[in-house]
């Protein structure tokens, strides 16, 4: 039986939950040890969480450039290398070469105004 991830309870700091406003998405390393990048996305008021790694090509980053998660109306996440488009809610990818993939959900609660993250 594989050895269980000490840290696989831990919550990590993310960033401050303010800094996402209403249909914005920012993208924040996740602990203080180099940590993948996740990113944080608002819609409705909720917060929605996935790394930053497309399902298309082994985990591309999904910017081209810092923050740019968006499609251009905001409807959407998107892969920018391909212009996938991911539905903001699910992750699942609605329209692009990884058509029916998801992004990887990244669970996180607000503590103190802080988004804690867990992998
Ligand atoms: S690497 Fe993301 S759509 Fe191709």
């Amino acid at each position: 039986m594989p050895a269980a991830r000490e840290d696989a309870d831990e919550w990590a700091p993310l960033g401050p939950g303010g800094a996402v406003g209403e249909g914005e998405a920012k993208g924040f390393v996740l602990g203080d040890r180099g940590g993948p990048k996740v990113i944080l996305v608002r819609r409705g008021g909720v917060l929605h969480a996935y790394l930053d790694a497309c399902p298309h090509h082994g985990g591309t980053p999904m910017a081209w450039r810092t923050n740019a998660y968006l499609s251009g109306d905001g409807a959407h996440l998107c892969c920018h290398s391909h212009n996938a488009l991911f539905d903001i809610e699910t992750g699942k990818c609605v329209l692009g070469p990884c058509l029916g993939q998801s992004l990887t959900s990244v669970a996180i609660r607000e503590e103190d105004g802080i988004v804690l993250a867990r992998l």
